[in-house]
């Protein structure tokens, strides 16, 4: 493991070099200044930046009321939104790598639950612990336990969760839907029956957008979930479920059938342009996380049940594909005290209910006010408590960073393939950087 995380670290450091001309945002309003040192210090006291990728449709609206909140309880704290632009971390994890790796870390930075955060900056030795923080704030009953063990390692706890996403949701556009008398799919023959009959009228059933090519990893991973099912999904991170079991290739003939409806531009588009094709009109269905709620209702001002509908991707009825967003406290930071005060305001009931609504997630303490959210975060809540979880792979959780990138390399090179067979021979060598 070691030696493969030093390997990731220098892939994404040159990557920072590379990207380094487009770290801050151009289309957000975002402080977007990743070179700072975090807690600069210019006489009058250390600057607390909060890192993330929330910058731009969809993302930015819950981060900036959460800073407002911030802001008004602590007037004399200077806040810097230092957000990177890019969909899940694309620019924005690469840029941390450089500057954790210069012992200049962020004051504080957005990291998901799971995998990421615990084989990635705590294994690395980067990070506080937060035991004192949950005791203080009386936390530790008011995340699911579930939650707390995504931010947990060896018994510390190391992050606190702002947010639940789901990942497996298929959104579709309720008009399209109606005019041609169908019903959202809940199977995958489903699904192919839909696809034909819009085919046939000359409706791109499917929008994708793998400019950036997590998201066709994250249609991917809403298949194997869907074919595998809860429990063999998630064997697949413990080695107990083989890559070159028939089912895997099974997922991967699925996914390839469903890559014959996408839209022809879709390697131009980003996820937002995606999911922008069903709120238009322009496609029927987008498999996107419950941020492109966010960016339907926030950006694109439709209506949740009116507008746009959701179901379940095919298959993962009952099942949940959990995305958590997490901060934490990097060491050797200069503000660690204004950074715990951030910490408790995000996972406050208060902060995660000014935060939510406009993500598009629900919230990750179990006593928000479940009046401040629409239709579909109600349902969410709801369905949260009784769904079996499902780590997701796109987002960080299921499987350390050595792992994902070589699997968006290969989901990269099947979308434009299509080479079943060496799809499932490249996910196999690369379960070798599975923790076993
Ligand atoms: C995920 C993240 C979400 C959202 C999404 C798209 O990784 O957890 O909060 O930002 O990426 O950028």
């Amino acid at each position: 493991m070691k030696k493969s995380w030093s390997v990731i670290l220098s892939i994404l450091l040159v990557f920072s070099f590379v990207l380094a001309g487009c770290s801050s945002d151009s289309s957000s309003s975002s402080g977007g200044d990743s070179g700072k040192k975090s807690g600069k210090d210019d006489g009058k006291g250390a600057t607390l930046d909060i890192f993330s990728w929330w910058t731009g449709a969809g993302e930015e609206d819950g981060l900036k009321a959460l800073i407002k909140l911030f802001k008004d309880k602590y007037p004399d704290v200077k806040v810097e939104n230092a957000a990177v632009a890019g969909g899940a971390g694309t620019n924005a994890k690469a840029v941390l790598a450089s500057r954790m790796q210069g012992n200049d870390p962020p004051a504080t930075f957005q990291v998901h639950g799971g995998a990421e955060l615990n084989e990635g900056w705590v294994a690395a030795g980067k990070m506080e612990t937060l035991d004192d923080l949950y005791d203080k704030e009386g936390w530790k009953d008011k995340f699911p336990k579930d939650l707390i063990d995504l931010v947990s390692k060896d018994g510390h706890i190391y992050s606190v969760p702002v947010n639940i996403h789901r990942g497996n949701v298929l959104w579709y556009n309720k008009k399209i839907f109606a005019d041609n008398n169908l019903e959202a799919p809940k199977t995958f023959d489903d699904f192919f029956k839909v696809a034909d009959a819009l085919k046939s009228k000359g409706i791109t059933p499917l929008a994708l957008g793998d400019k950036e090519p997590w998201t066709a990893t994250h249609l991917f991973e809403s298949v194997l979930l869907g074919t595998l099912g809860a429990d063999n999904y998630k064997k697949l991170w413990t080695g107990e479920f083989k890559f070159d079991d028939p089912k895997v290739k099974e997922a991967a003939e699925t996914f390839k059938k469903m890559l014959s409806y996408v839209n022809d531009d879709h390697s131009s588009r980003n996820w937002q342009d995606a999911s922008q094709l069903v709120g238009t009109g322009e496609a029927a269905m987008n498999v996107m996380g419950d941020w492109a709620k966010g960016y339907f209702s926030n950006d694109l001002k439709l209506k949740a049940n009116e507008d746009f509908g959701w179901v379940t991707t095919p298959g993962t009825d009952g099942l949940f594909m959990v995305i958590t967003d997490t901060f934490g406290l990097p060491k050797g930071v200069k503000n660690p005290d204004d950074v715990k005060k951030w910490l408790s305001v995000l996972g406050s009931v208060e902060g995660q209910d000014a935060f939510n609504p406009l993500k598009g997630s629900i919230p990750a303490r179990i006593d928000a006010d479940t009046s401040k959210y629409d239709v579909y975060g109600k349902q969410t809540i709801e369905e949260f408590k009784k769904a079996s979880l499902a780590p997701s792979i796109a987002h960080g959780s299921a499987a350390p960073e050595g792992f994902s990138t070589k699997m968006n390399q290969a989901i990269n090179i099947f979308v434009t393939q299509q080479k079943v067979d060496q799809f499932v021979d490249s996910l196999k060598e690369a379960s070798s950087e599975l923790k076993k």
